[in-house]
């Protein structure tokens, strides 16, 4: 017998689709303008419209920050056509993941989200984390963030039953990861590194197509709980330690709850229960293609996965202009 939140769920799977799907179709016309804010402002505000069509109780935990820094999809805004009344969902988002790219017509920009049961995702604050991750198939434990990047590498490898030089690394290409880089090519892995976009860089390393097996480094605190979903979808591993620069930073943790600033999280004590996550791909990348205009109609291609049951789906939607 198909229990009721069993039906809940696959609806609410739908239901995610059209919302990342509104927000990449927003910010699609300012690709290649120049213009991040505006482009991000499309994506805001189109996903939080589609978001408060939806019957549900929904409270935003990873959005666009502090209720005092973005007037929209702030952390704690309550979105939803049914609060009080409706399933609790407690929401990670980037309605935006990748403003630059999406402003230079670059690859790999997405709009993402990430739903799970009230009180289950990491409140990460905005600072930066660092982040280890590779796909499904290996033994637990195969990479550790306390490991060096060429211990990692060489696990990697011979879980794969392959030399060091057949594993790729993404990393994002920033000054503060010259080390990383230095220590991975020593070992002879390939590095592949990206400007922006360390979501669709994470989730790299669950499709074998990409040639991604390993992400190493450091970004955002709040991308790194979104790709932490999409990877416990796939049986994919993650670790993450969220990096304090200033008191300022260490002030965000303490209004999100966090105690421990040392802790180094593992993918499920970063998402604690099953969680289903949506990407709507804005400028083509390796896993999506961008939202397209052709013959009259607008196309838009999403990832939505479930990781109760480790069910992938691609979406493909078509409509007239
Ligand atoms: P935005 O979409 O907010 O511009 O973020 C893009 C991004 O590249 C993230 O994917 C990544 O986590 C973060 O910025 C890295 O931060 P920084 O540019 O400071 O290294």
């Amino acid at each position: 017998m198909v229990k009721r939140s069993d039906v809940l769920e696959r609806v609410l799977v739908l239901e995610m689709v059209r919302v990342t799907e509104c927000a990449a179709m927003a910010a699609s016309h300012l690709v290649g303008r120049g213009d991040e804010k505006a482009a991000d402002a499309a994506a805001v505000d189109a996903m939080r419209d589609a978001l408060n069509e939806l019957a549900f109780d929904g409270t935003i935990v990873i959005g666009e920050g502090e209720r005092d820094e973005a007037p929209m999809l702030y952390i704690g805004e309550k979105v939803g056509a049914a609060i009080g009344t409706g399933p609790k969902i407690d929401i990670a988002l980037d309605p935006l993941e990748g403003t630059t790219l999406t402003a230079k017509a670059m690859a790999n920009a997405l709009a993402v989200m990430a739903w799970a049961p009230k009180g289950t995702l990491l409140n990460a604050p905005d600072t930066y984390m660092d982040k280890i991750a590779c796909g499904p198939g290996y033994p637990a434990g195969v990479i550790d963030l306390d490991k060096s990047p060429g211990e990692n590498v060489q696990a990697l490898a011979n879980a794969k039953g392959v030399a060091a030089e057949e594993i790729t690394v993404c990393v994002l290409d920033r000054p503060r990861h010259a080390e990383i880089i230095a220590a991975l090519r020593a070992v002879g892995a390939r590095v592949y590194l990206i400007t922006d976009g360390d979501v669709a860089g994470v989730m790299n390393t669950a499709d074998p197509e990409t040639g991604v097996d390993l992400y190493l480094g450091s970004g955002g605190a709040p991308e790194g709980v979104l790709a932490c979903a999409a990877l416990k979808c796939v049986g994919g591993q993650f670790q993450g330690r969220l990096v304090f620069r200033n008191a300022d930073e260490r002030a965000r943790a303490a209004r999100v709850g966090i105690t421990d600033l040392d802790r180094k999280y593992d993918l499920h004590e970063m998402v604690r229960a099953d969680a289903i996550f949506a990407a709507t791909g804005v400028t083509k990348g390796a896993l999506l293609d961008g939202v397209t205009l052709k013959d009259g109609f607008v196309h838009t291609h999403t990832l939505v996965m479930n990781s109760a049951t480790h069910t992938v789906r691609e979406v493909r939607m078509k409509r007239p202009v």
